[in-house]
């Protein structure tokens, strides 16, 4: 009696090894880290390498401002000591994914080295894949989608990234996508051509 107890106990002691989901999905799970100006393209292009992604088998989770300001950090602002916690909490998040075999692609400012940094530790190096979306402050201020350059401009809103907060600019990211000159098929196809090698089984 007491050696099948221990038999059903260590069933259940064990957690599920991520090598088996992955060989489950047939993908290596990676958190691709997209990092840049608001306006840069992002967004756009993690949208993009999603959709191609998974036109090729690939199962994918996006992680934005969109979906993630909104909800599990729907208490957090943009003063530093926020947006730190913003990233961390985010990294956290992104680590579950990769433990369950998905490939995550993030777009967040993530405007210093030590929020990015810290994001890499709580991911784990090897499985960080940081891509720089770099897009001239011009430009994005030129597209200004959301208006939000003119109302940071006017001094409506406060610590933009850009304009009265800092973006430093990654040291050595694994990819940077320069854009202003691109469109957005040729951006999302070199960041796609970047990615396919990395996540292959
Ligand atoms: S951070 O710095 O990583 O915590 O920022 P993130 O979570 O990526 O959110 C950035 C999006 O929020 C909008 N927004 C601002 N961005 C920068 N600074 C300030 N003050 C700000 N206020 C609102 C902005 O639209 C960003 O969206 P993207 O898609 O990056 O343009
Ligand atoms: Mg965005």
């Amino acid at each position: 009696m007491r050696e099948e107890q221990n038999n059903i106990f260590s069933v259940f002691d064990e957690l599920l090894p991520r090598k088996e989901k992955e060989k489950l999905l047939n993908q290596r799970s990676k958190v691709i880290w997209m990092t840049g100006l608001s306006g840069s393209g992002k967004t756009t292009l993690a949208k993009y390498l999603e959709k191609k992604l998974h036109s090729e088998g690939f199962l994918t989770q996006v992680l934005d401002g969109d979906n993630i300001r909104t909800g599990i950090n729907n208490n957090l602002t943009f003063s530093a000591d926020d947006r730190k916690e913003n990233i961390r909490r985010i990294a956290e998040v992104s680590k579950l994914f990769v433990n369950c075999g998905v490939i995550t692609i993030n777009s967040f400012v993530s405007p210093t080295e030590e929020i990015r940094d810290q994001a890499r530790s709580i991911i784990g190096k090897d499985d960080f894949i940081e891509v720089f979306v770099n897009t001239p402050i011009e430009e994005c201020e030129k597209r200004d989608v959301k208006g939000l350059y003119a109302k940071a401009r006017k001094g409506e809103i406060k610590n933009f990234t850009g304009i009265d907060a800092p973006f430093e600019q990654p040291v050595d990211p694994a990819l940077e996508l320069l854009t202003e000159n691109k469109t957005i098929e040729e951006s999302g196809e070199e960041l796609f051509n970047f990615i396919i090698d990395r996540i292959k089984l």
